[in-house]
């Protein structure tokens, strides 16, 4: 889980990882192709339908027709979002977006997951259901998910924390600990 303060470089770290920018200096390394799960779905998805867009990342694979519609349907099972395979995008909710994003990425066979602050536009439920969501992947097919958050309480839910401030990491460890650290820097209201 990578945490910090607006500007403090989290989205930019993230943007590394995934190639989409260059470092200036030092260089990155990361298992390729990494899935990148945007704060927001509609800067994302760019099909008519749910499984046109996830198959969308597939082009540059040269798959057999019936590969593509393995992998889809795998992906979106993986997200259980099979059933709303011809759904059109605009029909879904913010956070069946940020699933059908994170099919996408399984369906590309990403063995790491960047999500930037994907819980922000939710609501608790969803929020819930889309950190279980992760976990179970996590768990399940070795994912490596990389989550930013400015949502204390999904700390419990990851293995390891970062703090970002001013581009650099200033604490790491333990996320319970981070948790009571951060809990504590806060001003009482
Ligand atoms: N393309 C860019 N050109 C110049 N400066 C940039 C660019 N992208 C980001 N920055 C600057 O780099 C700093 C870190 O930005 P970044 O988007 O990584 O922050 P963040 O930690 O994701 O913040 P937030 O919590 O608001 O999303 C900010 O000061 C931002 O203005
Ligand atoms: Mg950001």
């Amino acid at each position: 889980m990578l945490l910090g303060t607006n500007g403090s470089g989290k989205s930019t770290l993230l943007r590394l990882l995934a190639r989409l920018l260059t470092p200036h200096s030092g260089q990155v390394e990361l298992i390729q192709p990494v899935g990148f799960v945007f704060q927001n779905p509609d800067h994302q998805l760019v099909m008519p339908t749910v499984g046109a867009d996830v198959a969308f990342g597939l082009v540059s694979e040269h798959l057999s027709l019936v590969q593509v519609r393995q992998r889809v349907s795998e992906a979106l099972s993986a997200v259980n979002l099979l059933p709303l395979q011809n759904r059109p995008i605009y029909t879904l909710s913010g956070g069946q977006k940020q699933r059908i994003a994170i099919a996408g990425a399984i369906a590309r066979h990403c063995q790491v997951l960047l999500l930037d602050e994907p819980t922000a536009l939710l609501d608790p439920d969803s929020q819930r259901e889309l950190v279980a969501n992760v976990r179970r992947l996590v768990k399940s097919r070795g994912l490596t998910a990389l989550w930013v958050t400015h949502r204390l309480e999904e700390l419990s839910f990851c293995d390891g924390a970062f703090l970002l401030e001013q581009g650099r990491v200033v604490d790491q460890g333990n996320p319970e600990r981070l948790r009571q650290q951060l809990l504590k820097n806060q001003p009482v209201t």
